[in-house]
């Protein structure tokens, strides 16, 4: 456990957020995706220091390929004290396995792996079964690669409904969806989403997906607050921006003292959505929790920060294309359909 100061998660400043279904989740997380370049002892290792720290809500997937290293460390805390309850722990399903047997046989592992009872929220990763291998490149596809089939993805929602009856799961969340997806997805489920991952940093703010899962009730979890710095190559061009060098980023941290990366979590949390930022070293574990819930940014900082918005997506997905999508654009419904085999305006399964 860390021998830094942990935060107080007990203060008014810091008491954790609510759900929909009236329980109760932090407001920020440790992620656990080592970027393919840190391997599950380091990201083990990382976590132990994390809840040393105070961390309490984990998100964990299974295609991570650490979740038994995580779950060891889990169970550590929890003989050492921290109780099961204050404890928020997500997984997710991998894309290769939205059939709902082996939905079911996915989070079933992710329980055994992780050692626990229940997770609090399990999410389907990507709304497609398009799969990649682990640390794949920048051109792998999937040659059985497909559109967004909305009846296959309901069979899979349902089975993930069906472990929530069980008492094995306790919210269901959405993952690289739009807002299409999402009114598609709300108008079926029998259990709505209570969370949805998205994609989240001062210069991809999503502000209509954002505004669209409050109207909806849905929790926005923010992925690669920092803008994932250390970000696996096939998710990087080179018209990416980086968030830590933006002026009204780089301004505010000046006049604060602070990192930019710390910045970049205050307007996280300063905006209602839960980052769940990732570190390898203990200095920035334990300062990136503090920065989340301390001296908030003032309402002329986060003025500042919308000119922080430069439609920035990192993680654009174009592993994930079937043959016959035109751009990795096809993936994200931006003239709000969502699009068949052969693009926008082409009819979809
Ligand atoms: N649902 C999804 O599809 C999805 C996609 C991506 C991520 N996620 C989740 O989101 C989590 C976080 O995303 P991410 O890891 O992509 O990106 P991130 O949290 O934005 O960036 C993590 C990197 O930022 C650097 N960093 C961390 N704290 C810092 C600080 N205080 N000062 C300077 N640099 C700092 C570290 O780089 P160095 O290690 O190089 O120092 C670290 O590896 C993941 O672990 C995963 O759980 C989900």
């Amino acid at each position: 456990m860390s021998s830094l100061t942990p935060v107080d998660v007990t203060s008014a400043a810091t008491a954790p957020l609510r759900l929909a279904s009236g329980a109760s989740i932090p407001r920020v997380g440790f992620g656990t995706f080592g970027s393919d370049r840190y391997g599950s002892d380091a990201v083990a290792r990382a976590l132990r220091i994390a809840l040393g720290a105070g961390y309490r809500l984990i998100d964990c997937a299974s295609v991570y390929g650490n979740e038994a290293d995580v779950g060891a460390v889990l169970e550590e805390a929890l003989q050492d004290g921290i109780n099961r309850s204050d404890l928020f722990v997500m997984s997710k399903i991998w894309n290769d396995a939205h059939e709902p047997l082996a939905a079911i046989a996915s989070v079933e592992k992710s329980l055994t792996d992780l050692r626990l009872d229940y997770l609090d929220a399990v999410f389907v990763h990507w709304p497609f079964p398009n799969h990649h291998a682990p640390k794949a490149g920048t051109d792998a596809r999937d040659p059985a690669a497909r559109p967004y089939d909305h009846a296959a993805f309901m069979k899979l929602w349902k089975a993930l409904e069906s472990l929530v009856d069980a008492g094995l799961v306790r919210h269901l969340g959405t993952s690289n969806v739009t807002i299409a997806k999402l009114q598609r997805i709300l108008a079926d489920a029998r259990i709505a989403p209570g969370l949805n991952e998205m994609e989240l940093h001062p210069s991809f703010q999503q502000g209509e997906l954002f505004q669209f899962c409050l109207d909806h009730e849905i929790q926005p979890v923010g992925y690669s607050p920092l803008g994932s710095p250390s970000r696996p190559a096939r998710d990087t061009t080179p018209d990416d921006v980086s968030d830590m060098d933006l002026p009204p980023v780089r301004a505010i941290a000046e006049a604060r003292g602070i990192h930019p990366a710390l910045v970049c979590l205050k307007w996280a949390v300063a905006r209602g959505h839960i980052p769940i930022p990732f570190s390898a070293k203990e200095l920035q574990i334990v300062a990136n929790l503090h920065a989340a819930l301390e001296d908030p940014l003032t309402p002329e900082e986060m003025e500042q920060l919308r000119s922080a918005e430069r439609n920035s997506r990192l993680i654009k997905g174009q592993v994930f294309l079937w043959p016959e999508a035109g751009s990795w654009l096809d993936l994200w419904d931006v003239d709000g359909t969502i699009p068949g085999w052969n693009g926008y305006g082409s009819p979809t399964l």
